[in-house]
């Protein structure tokens, strides 16, 4: 496994001092980043997070991959009921190692698509229910807490429509993962006999991909989980290294934090030059928004710090946000996401068309000029005063994507030390929860709905 970061693009010898970091700041902060190593590693050790535990955890894989033997080949259709972190991290490991959606091979009960129901926007819903068939579908519902508003309806629509096919047999082609032992979802489970995986207590739904709520779906779709396990708890063993040459989370948290603080990079821009990390990008921007957008410090303080993070793709976006980037106001840090060998080089033909605009790419390949644009991206934005720095993977396969994704939960982990705050907590995803529950009559949320009408009457 080989990931490289170049962060020499984050530095005030390339971007100049009011950008980017000099030799005297790097060394003056680098103990923090020691401290923030120690202070994340008693969080783990006292078992109060676990998501560097999961790539360890060998029965869990062994029952995800025993129970995807059982009923793989009875499918062609994964449908995927669940939102955020239950949904985000399959869409990262499906789009990482199979493609986006339209470029993937032919779906079967070998390879059978997946369809994540993640929306409750109606249009949707309809549209993906007509595109499956209830006799080869099979339904994973994912809800740490077990009561998400929009998984609930969703997998209650789903559960009707493969009940009206299947009748008692629908709860046969259903699997639930959930807390164990805890909430309605467990309960419904229970009560209709779906087979349950289990979610650790300790793992947070964004830091959750490694654990069942990312493996099962993986499996189920046929990708290699002993593969990507084994990638992330190689990162995970360099994640607890204190040299930050190898420590590539560690550095990767530090450098960002210091830009972002120092220099008021207020914006991190995930910038992939690779469709399959498309999905890991959107991944990455839950990970990141709702673990560092906080309002209190640990210690009670109000500090609302959060750094925005946005995803673009490359080359698609230098034709649509890099105006922005190279001339708008500098208060963005890019980073750049490359994969050093394609699965396919894309040779250009040499068409000898005697046309200037054609006939030097013939010859060519796409993956060198994918190279190229990305290196002339990061160049223009560092002739420009632009702190940019590079994820390299050597190639994108479930080791590698393992690895990452591993590699960036680490950092954002580091980067809640650094800031002092609980990267683990989502306190501000409540109060609109809390409204939609009033609003649509749940149990127990009267006054949410009382004080929404207020605020409705204020808007008069
Ligand atoms: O990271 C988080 O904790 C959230 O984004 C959750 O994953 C999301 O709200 C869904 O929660 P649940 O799995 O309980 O349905």
């Amino acid at each position: 496994m080989n990931i490289q970061f170049d962060d020499l693009n984050l530095r005030a010898g390339m971007v100049g001092e009011a950008h980017g970091l000099t030799p005297a700041e790097i060394r003056q902060h680098s103990p923090r980043a020691l401290e923030a190593l120690r202070g994340f590693q008693k969080i783990s050790e006292a078992g109060d997070q676990g998501f560097p535990h999961l790539p360890f955890q060998a029965q869990s894989a062994r029952d995800i991959l025993r129970f995807a033997k059982q009923v793989r080949g009875s499918f062609d259709t994964l449908c995927l009921v669940g939102i955020g972190g239950s949904a985000l991290g399959a869409w990262a490991l499906d789009c990482g190692l199979r493609g986006p959606h339209p470029v993937q091979p032919a779906f079967s009960p070998r390879n059978p698509r997946l369809v994540i129901l993640d929306n409750v926007d109606p249009a949707f819903t309809a549209a993906a229910l007509d595109s499956m068939n209830p006799k080869k579908t099979f339904t994973v519902v994912i809800a740490k807490s077990g009561s998400t508003a929009e998984t609930v309806a969703s997998f209650l629509i789903v559960r009707d429509w493969m009940t009206a096919k299947l009748g008692r047999k629908a709860r046969h082609r259903i699997a639930a993962v959930t807390t164990a032992d805890k909430g309605d979802l467990h309960a419904l489970a229970q009560a209709e006999g779906y087979p349950e995986f289990a979610i650790p207590k300790n793992v947070g739904g964004r830091f959750s991909v490694l654990s069942p709520v990312g493996m099962l779906p993986a499996a189920l779709i046929g990708l290699d989980i002993r593969g990507i396990l084994k990638g992330a708890a190689a990162v995970t063993h360099d994640s607890w290294q204190p040299d930050l040459e190898k420590n590539l989370a560690l550095r990767g948290a530090l450098l960002h934090y210091l830009v972002w603080t120092l220099k008021n990079k207020s914006i991190q821009v995930a910038f992939p030059y690779s469709n399959h990390l498309w999905g890991t990008a959107f991944w990455f921007r839950q990970l990141w928004a709702e673990s560092l957008g906080k309002a209190k410090s640990r210690q009670g303080a109000e500090i609302h710090v959060g750094q925005t993070p946005v995803a673009a793709l490359g080359a698609t976006d230098q034709h649509s946000q890099v105006q922005l980037y190279v001339e708008g106001p500098n208060d963005k840090v890019f980073t750049f996401w490359a994969v050093e060998k394609s699965a396919s080089s894309g040779k250009i033909p040499k068409a000898g068309l005697n046309l200037e605009a054609f006939d030097y790419l013939g010859g060519q390949t796409l993956a060198k000029l994918i190279d190229v644009e990305r290196r002339s991206t990061a160049a223009a934005l560092t002739e420009t005063g632009r702190p940019n720095c590079t994820f390299t993977l050597r190639k994108l396969d479930p080791v590698h994507l393992g690895a990452f994704l591993q590699l960036l939960e680490f950092q954002t982990a580091f980067m809640g030390e650094l800031l002092n705050i609980d990267a683990f907590d989502q306190a501000g995803v409540e109060l609109g929860k809390h409204f939609t529950y009033g609003l649509m009559g749940r149990p127990g949320f009267d006054a949410f709905r009382e004080r929404f009408q207020d605020y409705e009457n204020r808007r008069k």
